[in-house]
């Protein structure tokens, strides 16, 4: 049994957010912490306020009350000059890619670095040529309009954008939706691979649960508007248990979302592999200071 490891310096570090539209309240005090260089994947049901909480800890979106801090300075309330500062640490990739439609792929690729950095046209083609390689995307592809590009190619570019300014902080909103499992999987690689070589904090919100016990080392669930902190911590297969399996660092046994249990704040994820009959959830709530696992 493992104790939940201490978050001693926290990249991301959410209190009490709060957001209504109207009369619809979303976010009712969402509490999180998030290390540094830490993937943690934020699942719920479709319109829970996923994308609104990332989109308020980026300041995109003004929260009503709450403090977000970032490398443990509070960001809620700062001045335009200090928000773009503070955008230089993070890469978005947006629901849905939200490429520009008229500028073809190596300006959407580029467009942060050209706008937000003040880098020359030809040295930002140069870097998001890099980037689309990165992303197995060839030179060929440059030059054409998303539009042209399968769904796909759009999150690779989509991706290739996100990180093309190698920020310290990125999140991933629904990476694989809509694409093929084969597809999927290949964005999957990539998000490690960022956390991995560019040693970036990640936030990724999925509906996919193959993509989630792949690139989580922590997962955590939005639910009537809170999400205390980060419920379960990934459980990772042993290899001495699993010689059968991929045993990788960040490579989850199976598991499946059941009826969340607001009320105890646990009980939310269910380990169902196949290959391990019964599995184990690993609580690795803060609040009681007590890492331990049960059977569920
Ligand atoms: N800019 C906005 N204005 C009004 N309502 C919004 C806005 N953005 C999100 N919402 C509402 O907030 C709720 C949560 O949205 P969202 O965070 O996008 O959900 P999801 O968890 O699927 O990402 C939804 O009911 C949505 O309609
Ligand atoms: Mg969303």
């Amino acid at each position: 049994m493992n104790k939940a490891p201490a978050i001693t310096a926290p990249k991301i570090s959410v209190r009490g957010l709060r957001k209504s539209f109207g009369p619809k309240l979303v976010l009712d005090g969402v509490d999180l912490d998030i290390g540094e260089r830490e993937s943690v994947v934020v699942i719920g049901g479709s319109g829970t306020g996923k994308s609104v909480m990332l989109k308020c800890i980026l300041g995109l979106i003004e929260p009503d009350a709450g403090s977000i801090k970032i490398d443990g300075a509070e960001v809620t309330g700062l001045s335009t000059g200090e928000r773009e500062r503070l955008m230089r640490k993070f890469g978005m990739l947006f629901q849905g890619g939200a490429l520009f439609d008229s500028l073809p792929v190596w300006e959407n690729v580029a467009f942060g670095l050209i706008q937000g950095r003040g880098i020359g046209r030809a040295e930002a083609r140069k870097i998001a040529l890099q980037k689309l390689a990165a992303v197995g995307l060839g030179p060929d592809v440059s030059e054409l309009k998303p539009a042209e590009l399968s769904g796909g190619m759009q999150k690779r570019v989509a991706l290739a954008r996100a990180i093309a300014a190698e920020p310290e902080i990125i999140f991933f909103d629904e990476p694989t939706t809509g694409l093929d499992p084969i597809m999927a999987d290949v964005i999957n690689d990539l998000i490690i691979k960022c956390v991995k070589e560019l040693g970036a904090t990640a936030v990724s919100i999925t509906h996919d649960m193959a993509s989630t016990r792949k690139i989580a080392d922590r997962v955590a669930m939005i639910y009537g508007g809170h999400l205390r902190q980060p419920l379960c911590r990934a459980v990772h297969p042993r290899p001495r248990q699993r010689p059968d399996r991929d045993a990788g660092p960040r490579a989850l046994t199976a598991i499946r979302l059941i009826s969340p249990s607001p009320a105890s704040g646990r009980g939310f994820l269910e380990d169902a592999s196949p290959a391990s009959g019964r599995e184990f959830l690993e609580d690795a709530s803060p609040a009681s200071g007590r890492g331990f696992r049960r059977r569920l």
